[in-house]
């Protein structure tokens, strides 16, 4: 039984009380990303494996160590989405949008997958809102990437997160930085984990973010890539902080950001939190040069990130950002037998068709019973209907907070209903900006 009341580690189910919170960042974040240019694009959630492997790269954790793999009836090797990029790379290939004008913009809100040790902020399925811009290899769309992380912050009356950028350098400055990595590691060989000891030979930059806390160690003294830089992307690197500072987007240069995915070229950045513990990366994302074409498609200079969604509430919630509530229930009908209860469904119809949210009785309840229900779910009015109120073809409507009752004649209710709840949001909206009453 416990099997299956009880949801899988690393996931969490979003409650109904809470699902308006998840709402309210992701509407907010796909139309900051449209004012930049960014469409919503949807891609599946699984992928042939191969995808990854050469996307993301087969060095990385996420492949190595992270992927949800299996083998489909057909015999095919499929994963689960770690990531969204790869995905929409493929798609951007497949649909030739490559021919389209460039840059193509896309953003998307997806679900991830990843065998990861679950802890505050760690999930094994968790939520990405992330921006791709494929074809643009100017800085200019570097910074407005960054740019457009920092508005959805702003916009979401996040404070305190700090923006850290570097840059990992292209294939040729790499080459120089790899031969300097291996000769540190090479140093330290017996003391990495057996990942790294591979890895010192097929792709040295990935010990820098091996979870192991001795490679952490160990990695700490090793060379920056800052240093190894060539002509063009340190000139790359400058213009995006010169965009950045006319911008006016604080930011500082960790020259130990890598990155776990292998596709990064150039700049790379990630937004942190430090109140939410070891996790505190909100947002990371960078420059993928030869993603592309490493896929099969043409050389197209392309850069994204991506932000996690639980992570971004851990941070709202500690930083206790009130979040719009949703619309309360307007009208409660409280019925009293059977021609009241026809009367209930079709007056919840014509309002909810309109637009108000209205609910009735559909459990059978005393009105004792209903009446304490409607209280519960904060219904702003109520409205008693029995045999009497329908012969009699008067209705009366309660306003819950003032306990007054205004008579209305039942072929008129609907109408008056209308204009009295628009009467009422009216004079909310008057106190909420201390306007004086007419
Ligand atoms: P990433 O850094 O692996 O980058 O993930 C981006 C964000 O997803 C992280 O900053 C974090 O907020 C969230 N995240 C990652 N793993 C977990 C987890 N196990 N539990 C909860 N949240 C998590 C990417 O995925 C790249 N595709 C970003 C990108 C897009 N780069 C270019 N375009």
């Amino acid at each position: 039984m416990a099997l299956i009341t009880k949801a899988i580690k690393g996931t969490q189910d979003v409650l109904p009380a809470c699902s308006h919170e998840n709402q309210f960042v992701e509407d907010t974040m796909l139309r900051v990303a449209q004012r930049y240019g960014f469409h919503e694009i949807r891609t599946p959630v699984f992928e042939h494996t191969e995808l990854f492997q050469r996307g993301v790269g087969d060095t990385t954790d996420v492949v190595q160590k992270e992927m949800y793999t299996f083998e489909d009836k057909g015999g095919r090797s499929i994963t689960l989405r770690p990531e969204g990029t790869a995905g929409a790379v493929r798609a951007f290939l497949e649909h030739g949008l490559f021919n389209e004008a460039l840059p193509q913009k896309v953003s998307y809100l997806t679900s991830c997958y990843r065998y990861e040790k679950p802890q505050a902020g760690r999930l094994r399925e968790f939520h990405q809102f992330g921006v791709e811009c494929l074809g643009a290899a100017e800085p200019s769309a570097d910074a407005e990437l960054i740019g457009l992380a920092h508005t959805i912050f702003e916009t979401l009356g996040i404070a305190d997160l700090s923006l850290e950028i570097n840059s990992i350098g292209c294939p040729n400055c790499r080459k120089t930085y790899h031969a300097a990595l291996k000769s540190y590691f090479s140093a330290h060989e017996s003391e990495l984990c057996a990942t790294c000891q591979e890895r010192l030979q097929k792709n040295p930059m990935r010990i820098l973010d091996c979870k192991s806390p001795v490679c952490g160690q160990i990695a700490e003294n090793a060379p920056v890539v800052l240093g190894y830089l060539c002509d063009d992307c340190r000139k790359h690197f400058d213009a995006v902080q010169a965009h950045l500072d006319a911008m006016l987007i604080p930011y500082s240069i960790n020259p130990r950001i890598v990155r776990g995915l292998d596709y990064y070229t150039r700049t790379v950045f990630e937004f942190v939190s430090n109140e939410i513990g070891a996790q505190g990366t909100v947002c990371g994302g960078g420059r993928y040069d030869g993603l592309v074409e490493e896929l099969g498609g043409p050389h197209i200079p392309s850069l994204g990130f991506a932000l996690g969604i639980e992570r971004l509430l851990l941070v709202m919630h500690s930083q206790n950002i009130e979040f719009p509530q949703p619309d309360a229930c307007m009208l409660y009908i409280a019925t009293m037998g059977e021609r009241a209860a026809l009367e209930a469904s079709s007056i919840a119809q014509s309002l909810r068709a309109s637009d108000f949210p209205v609910e009735l009785d559909t459990c059978g309840r005393s009105l004792k019973a209903q009446m304490k229900y409607a209280g519960k779910i904060g219904a702003q009015y109520t409205l008693v209907l029995g045999d009497n109120e329908i012969e009699k073809g008067v209705y009366a409507l309660k306003e819950m907070a003032s306990g007054e009752v205004t008579e209305i004649a039942a072929d008129e209710f609907l109408e008056t209903f209308i204009e009295t709840a628009i009467l009422g949001m009216e004079s909310d909206l008057r106190e909420m900006f201390g306007l004086e009453e007419e």
